[in-house]
């Protein structure tokens, strides 16, 4: 490697580093030199999250190469903007306006920020997005707004305009946090850089191998043999790991719950051993000592296969001449029916009005900037701990321990600072992975995918195809609903069996239809494999109804808001699938929008002209919370010798917030205690220290978490309360 002494004035001070400038990137050298900070999304010049000033101008550092930096330049990070104790206004603004959710854009963003106002003391709002566009800083989670917000704060604040005090957060009178913008107690280590995430955190693990994957590149094939004597002669190879190597069965195992399944959920392998079945799946893992090294090796691990026909789309997995893709459950594996009311093909006969239509609903990827990272190690009590992205540290333990053979209360899970989830790390399966590298290697490992590997791995949300029929009254009252809708659930059956249930759940929802015939299937194909994605499998059955009923209302000539609102569901009303709305607050919601539609409908038409013409539109969406009628959530709280109270929890924090959602829910439910939320200790995401609170899904966490919250405030309340009403020390 031909390397070379350099220097850059980095964060104002003078650094000296060796790098190899026509290989290495700035992100490269910034981060060996320990400023983590600044953080390394797609690596492609595309999300922004390495953004670093340079000579005053805004790069991005994962693309500029070494070579092209002169010796001397000066370049800012984010740990050269402001420390936790001297905040610049950036970041006091950033944490004001909750402009910090996962934070794995934030450094990118309020470096970026930072250049603009250099420039631009005084911008207008335009000029901010504009700037963020041009520099390509993107952030999944925030929607940009607060962001917004916050640059145009943080510039009063430089020009004197507002002093730091008047832009921070202020306790209301009464002490209650509840309800408020109180800052999350994570924000700050975000917006001054001191945050590792997973690849963070693996770069600093003492004595760690790093691994690389070697994968599939066809999506279906039988796999003839694996040859990893090249790669293992490789410089700093430790060990090539296969099928082989792996301790226990191999399998994810994900038993099927849906009644009307067929399979044992046990089809997955966690490294390919006969078959291959996506285009992603894991053939071999490398374990050296540098990434670089085991980036290099993998390339070198040779395989046979012989490739079968690729079921890229269902309709042809479907097709009654099609070959079985697994060998133990029929393509279409699951076909969950639904049957309400009176004949459906009668009543729609009868009905006045019907409309029918086809529909299409396309995979979807969750485009966290953060790609996938986990690590893992035995540690010293003996138990395999793994550090991931997961959204139910729980999961990873039931469903890998078999797999990689390890008992289940030998297994420790832990969540790190995570760039972004939105359902993709419901799946356990890089957590197994890794598992599966520590063990055979004996030594602690870390693995990063690049960009483009995380897309071949990671989860998708499921495509549907959907063919329905929607009737309705004179008055446009709906009388019955026909469908069928069947998922694409990629290679394998894992969280499939629940997505079938939503098909017969949310079609036609939120509405009150007395009368429906439907069919839901979850059918195998060759694609990527799918997972959770923001109301899993809602959306598909919504996008299918939701046509149907502007179609409708299009036909009977009727306001698609008022033919929404006719049929919403009221208190009383049953759903399709039985539910009895105790209440319901769609109709109330529909009341609230009304106004702002009319005036928006109107708009639309006064601004349409003959070569632009606007429109409108309105769709109802409806999910559900929790994970079913038995879920549960359990946490801890315990008073401490000094008065203040330790909260232990696993609500996975995603980026939503289960921080400040478990700091706020405490405080709350203590109030009778009379405690200042920084009396309130945090011990979040570790299985080793803290209680399973179940997944961050299914819009569960505030509900299931908080009031578990409340449950435990309450018995810690009794427990401490004397008989005079006055309450008791440690
Ligand atoms: Fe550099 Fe995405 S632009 S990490
Ligand atoms: Fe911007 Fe998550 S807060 S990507």
């Amino acid at each position: 490697m031909p390397v070379k002494k350099r220097y850059l004035k980095i964060n104002g001070v003078e650094r000296l580093f060796i790098c190899d400038p026509e290989k290495d990137s700035l992100a490269d050298v910034i981060r060996r030199l320990g400023l983590t900070g600044t953080k390394v999304g797609c690596g492609l010049g595309q999300c922004g999250a390495c953004s670093v000033i340079l000579n005053g101008e805004v790069v991005r550092s994962c693309v500029k190469k070494m070579k092209n930096v002169e010796d001397g330049s000066e370049v800012t990070t984010i740990e050269g903007i402001g420390t936790p104790d001297n905040l610049h206004p950036l970041q006091l603004a950033w944490i004001v306006y909750g402009g910090v959710q996962c934070g794995f854009c934030t450094p990118g963003f309020i470096v970026s920020a930072k250049a603009l106002l250099d420039k631009n003391p005084s911008p207008t709002r335009e000029e901010v997005r504009s700037w963020f566009q041009k520099h390509r800083n993107a952030c999944r989670c925030t929607g940009y707004k607060p962001l917004v917000d916050a640059v145009m704060a943080a510039a009063k604040v430089l020009r004197g305009e507002m002093t730091m005090e008047d832009l921070n957060f202020k306790l209301p009178p009464d002490g209650r946090i509840y309800g408020t913008a109180y800052p999350k107690p994570t924000a700050l280590a975000k917006v001054t850089g001191a945050c590792d995430y997973g690849d963070d955190i693996g770069a600093k693990m003492d004595g760690a191998l790093h691994l690389a994957v070697v994968l599939a590149r066809v999506s279906h094939a039988k796999l003839l043999s694996i040859d990893t004597s090249e790669a293992e002669k490789m410089p700093g190879v430790e060990k090539v790991i296969t099928y082989k190597d792996v301790k226990g069965n191999n399998r994810i195992n994900w038993p099927m719950q849906h009644a009307r399944g067929i399979g044992d959920g046990m089809e997955r392998p966690i490294l390919c051993e006969d078959m291959i079945y996506r285009y992603g799946d894991i053939i071999a893992i490398v374990a050296a000592r540098t990434r670089e090294e085991a980036r290099a090796a993998a390339k070198k691990v040779k395989f046979e296969y012989e490739q079968l026909p690729e079921y890229l789309d269902i309709l042809d997995a479907m097709a009654p001449d099609a070959h079985q893709i697994h060998k133990n459950f029929p393509n279409i594996f699951i076909e969950s029916p639904l049957l309400k009311g009176e004949d459906t093909r009668e009543v729609i006969n009868k009905s006045p009005h019907v409309v029918e239509g086809s529909f299409y609903t396309q995979r979807q990827p969750h485009l966290v900037l953060e790609p996938d990272t986990d690590q893992a190690y035995v540690d010293d009590e003996g138990y395999l701990t793994i550090h991931s992205k997961s959204l139910f540290l729980g999961l990873i333990i039931w469903t890998i321990a078999d797999g990689v053979g390890v008992p289940p209360d030998k297994i420790r899970t832990i969540q790190n600072p995570i760039g972004a989830s939105f359902g993709y790390t419901l799946s356990p399966y890089t957590p197994a992975v890794v598992a599966v590298a520590a063990l055979a290697t004996g030594k602690p490992v870390t693995l990063t995918l690049s960009y483009e590997e995380h897309q071949h791995i990671t989860g998708k949300r499921a495509p549907s195809y959907s063919n329905a029929r929607l009737a309705c009254d004179e008055k446009g009252k709906i009388t019955a609903l026909e469908f069928e809708i069947a998922f694409d659930e990629g290679a394998y059956t894992e969280a499939a069996d629940f997505r079938s249930m939503v098909g017969i759940r949310f079609m036609g929802a939120p509405y009150t239809i007395p009368n429906a015939m439907g069919l839901s299937k979850a059918v195998i194909s060759n694609h990527a494999v799918t997972t959770a994605y923001r109301a899993y499998g809602s959306p598909q059955c919504l996008f299918c109804s939701e046509s149907l009923m502007d179609m409708m209302a299009e036909k009977i000539g009727m306001d698609p808001l008022e033919l929404r609102y006719l049929n919403v569901y009221r208190e009383g009303d049953v759903s399709l699938n039985g539910h009895k709305f105790s209440v319901y607050p769609m109709a109330a919601i529909l009341d609230k929008l009304r106004p702002y539609y009319k005036e928006a409908v109107e708009r639309a038409k006064r601004e349409s002209t003959p070569e632009k013409r606007r429109g409108v539109g309105i769709a109802c969406g409806m999910y559900n919370v929790t994970t079913s009628a038995n879920d549960h959530a359990e946490v801890a709280l315990e008073l401490n010798p000094d008065g203040t109270v330790t909260h232990y929890n696993t609500w996975e924090d995603l980026g939503q917030g289960a921080d400040i959602g478990t700091l706020v829910h405490t405080h709350e439910a203590l109030k009778p205690l009379g405690l200042r939320p920084d009396q309130i200790k945090l011990v979040m995401n570790d299985t080793g220290l803290a209680p399973l609170t179940g997944p961050a899904a299914g819009s569960r966490s505030h509900y299931m978490a908080g009031n578990a919250t409340i449950d435990a405030a309450n018995k810690l309340l009794n427990a401490m309360r004397k008989e005079d009403g006055t309450f008791r020390t440690y």
